[in-house]
């Protein structure tokens, strides 16, 4: 008989982690950097629609299979259909694991650099200009640069291999209230910044003519990567939720939290790209270069900027965790490997297949594929391909395999009955499936 599960140990441990999860690098670095790249406001309305009719209800969807299944990824098509080819489904999935923390770990390596240059103070009075130089010294210098990503991935690997409900949890409880707290102070210095009103307007104000099909697939590709979703993470947490969580008040914390930390991150960061010119080819580093520019504006600024970006790694730090947490359960369930040799394993060799992203941005900066650097590439793949399909499958599996009876009945097993229950099988059967499938079949072509 297979040892006993593991179980979160309180509700607020629960919701903190998946907060954890879902709020971290795409939230501080991609949501800004991708609504630059999208045209503004446009793209920020397009991603609220998202959140709302895709985003929200996937979340539901995810801890739905997790909890009924109490599996991996993997394992819940198993167990729930099985002796069909639904586990296929759990590939994409477990490949987009892969992809996604080699890069994630190049990046979060980065904002832990940031940490300890803050403190060292090599900010301290500079420029737009000199910040945008010591950004690509700092990215491209190899040896640097996979420094922090091996430590970064060693803590991941560290906090998952002690396991994921007491050690994550305890961290995301001090965790998380922090980051509110810094990030409110700096959305008060930029808003007060001259000419930040520009910005603000050009967050907030949509621009229709600038939606198309592309931006609508970076808006999908942005709720998912930014919501843990399409790839087992939230369905991974909700294997170790007990019958008795309200699974749809959840999903609706987690989705708010989440959304308000990025809509506040892109008040904080656009308008002071207009306040202190940064120049949006600056690319994947726009943040690297904004914040200490931001920081350098306040008195302090090398204790503020240093508390920053420690906040920052941690909480990419949670979000890495929950990552590699997919591929670890699956090989402890499936293939009876211990958790220390899972985890060590998985995220060895997530670091070697991360290190061509990290030298992309710098000696091999040339080298594009598809007109991508290797790091833009990976993040493509994954945001753009495999999460819109594995998010897909998981809620064509739900609504038309297992069925939108069985999720119902799983569902009000919670604290109380799921009001909105008809309206959420409606969306999950018809309305998600068909909206993906469209966004994402034109945005290809
Ligand atoms: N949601 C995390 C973030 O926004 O930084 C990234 C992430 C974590 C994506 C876990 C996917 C995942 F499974």
């Amino acid at each position: 008989m297979a040892s006993q599960r593991e179980q979160w140990n309180s509700r607020t441990g629960f919701i903190l982690a998946t907060v954890g999860s879902a709020v971290g690098l795409g939230n501080v670095w991609r949501f800004p950097t991708v609504v630059v790249q999208s045209g503004g406001g446009a793209f920020v309305l397009l991603f609220l629609a998202i959140v709302l009719v895709i985003g929200v209800p996937a979340i539901i969807v995810e801890l739905t299979l997790g909890r009924r299944s109490q599996k991996n990824i993997l394992g819940t098509f198993l167990i729930l259909a099985p002796g069909t080819k639904w586990w296929v489904a759990g590939l994409f999935s477990l490949v987009a694991v892969f992809v996604i923390l080699s890069f994630y770990s190049v990046i979060a390596g980065w904002a832990a650099i940031y940490f300890v240059g803050s403190l060292l103070g090599i900010f301290s009075g500079l420029e737009t200009e000199g910040l945008t130089l010591l950004f690509g010294e700092i990215a491209g210098h190899g040896f640097l640069s996979l420094l922090a990503q091996g430590i970064f991935m060693l803590a991941t690997i560290i906090i998952v291999s002690t396991g994921i409900t007491g050690g994550i949890e305890r961290w995301s409880k001090f965790l998380m209230p922090g980051i509110i707290v810094i990030l409110f102070m700096l959305l008060g210095r930029t808003l007060l910044l001259e000419g930040a009103l520009e910005g603000v307007l050009w967050f907030l104000t949509p621009d229709l003519s600038q939606i198309n099909l592309d931006v609508a697939l970076s808006a999908v590709g942005q709720v998912f990567f930014s919501f843990s979703l399409g790839m087992g993470a939230i369905l991974t947490y909700g294997s170790y939720l007990s019958p008795r969580e309200n699974i749809p008040q959840s999903a609706i914390l987690i989705g708010f939290a989440d959304v308000a930390i990025a809509l506040l991150m892109g008040l904080i960061i656009i308008p002071a790209l207009f306040v202190f010119n940064v120049q949006p080819e600056v690319g994947p580093g726009i943040i690297f270069v904004t914040l200490p520019a931001i920081f350098n504006t306040i008195p302090g600024s090398m204790v503020w900027s240093a508390l920053f970006f420690l906040m920052l790694t941690f909480a990419a730090l949670t979000s890495a965790v929950s990552l590699l947490e997919v591929g670890v359960a699956y090989f402890m369930d499936a293939r009876k490997w211990s958790r220390r040799a899972a985890t060590v394993l998985l995220g060895s060799l997530i670091f070697l297949i991360g290190v061509p992203s990290n030298l992309s941005q710098g000696i091999w900066s040339n080298v594009l594929i598809f007109g991508r650097d290797f790091l833009d590439l990976m993040d493509f793949t994954a945001s753009s391909i495999l999460l819109p399909l594995g998010g897909f499958f998981t809620v064509i599996f739900l609504a038309w395999i297992w069925g939108t009876e069985n999720a119902l009945k799983e569902l009000n097993k919670g604290a109380s009955t799921f009001m909105w229950g008809s309206g959420w099988a409606f969306l999950v059967k018809y309305i998600i499936p068909v909206a993906i499938l469209y966004i994402f079949v034109s945005g290809m072509l």
